[in-house]
């Protein structure tokens, strides 16, 4: 009883002290061009942009109240002919720079967050499991426990095997994508007789994503990396082509 009431109070003061603080997100982009990073909420308050224009060496900086989940990534060589905004890699077909709640359509590198209230334990990773686009790191800034940084700062795209690859109008390859993505068979994606992580082995393919970015995931049961956590309310630097 008495525990429960302290536990309340220690609560209540936490709550009123820090819970209020969002955290936020700096965009970097250090590619040599323009990319639009789309932004996918999957749970909590939707964020004040869902995409958005983000020029090189300009940062672009985000609050992102917790509780939150979702994931950001960057589109490539987008256009806007006659009014209708596409882009070679990631878009969300929503015809405009806002995704509007459209995800990226994969192959895309992601940066996959879930923020905890109260500067509880977030948990942030890089996913190739749906593909790779763009080189991309995750930085937290500030926080207490945990929070290592993580990146992906191989061109996987360089490696892609032919029958993974993504052209672009020019014919250069603009995207990789996972095996799962090509071939749709159970082996790459985790399904069916590979349904749990006992089952469903790295292959070749997914081997090619862990070589070229080790701390990323490269396909579903890919357990041995990735997820990180940081506790203590940290920032987010996120960067493409870092
Ligand atoms: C992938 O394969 C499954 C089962 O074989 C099928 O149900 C599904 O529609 C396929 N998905 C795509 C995108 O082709
Ligand atoms: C991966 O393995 C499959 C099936 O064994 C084979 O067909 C394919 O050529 C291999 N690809 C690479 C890039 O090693």
């Amino acid at each position: 009883m008495e525990a429960q009431v302290i536990f309340g109070i220690s609560f209540v003061v936490i709550f009123f002290v820090s819970g209020a603080k969002p955290a936020t997100f700096t965009l970097n982009n250090n590619c040599p061009f323009t990319v639009w990073p789309g932004i996918l909420t999957s749970s909590g308050p939707q964020l004040s942009t869902t995409g958005f224009e983000l020029a090189s060496k300009v940062p672009f900086i985000l609050d992102v109240p917790a509780t939150w989940s979702g994931r950001l990534w960057a589109r490539t060589q987008c256009t806007n002919d006659n009014g209708k905004f596409q882009c070679a890699t990631g878009d969300c077909a929503s015809g405009q720079v806002s995704c509007g709640g459209a995800g990226g359509i994969p192959p895309a590198s992601l940066a996959e967050f879930t923020l905890a209230a109260n500067n509880g334990q977030d948990f942030y990773d890089i996913s190739l499991v749906d593909g790779f686009n763009l080189p991309l790191s995750i930085a937290p800034q500030g926080g207490s426990r945990g929070c290592t940084p993580v990146s992906c700062t191989a061109n996987v795209n360089a490696v892609c095997p032919q029958e993974l690859q993504v052209k672009g109008s020019d014919g250069g390859v603009v995207a990789c994508q996972s095996a799962c993505l090509a071939f749709n068979q159970s082996q790459y994606c985790c399904t069916g007789a590979f349904s749990t992580p006992d089952t469903c082995p790295p292959t070749n393919y997914s081997n090619i994503f862990k070589s070229q970015c080790p701390q990323a995931y490269s396909y579903a049961y890919d357990d041995k990396s990735g997820l990180v956590t940081c506790t203590g309310g940290a920032n987010y630097l996120i960067t493409f082509c870092p």
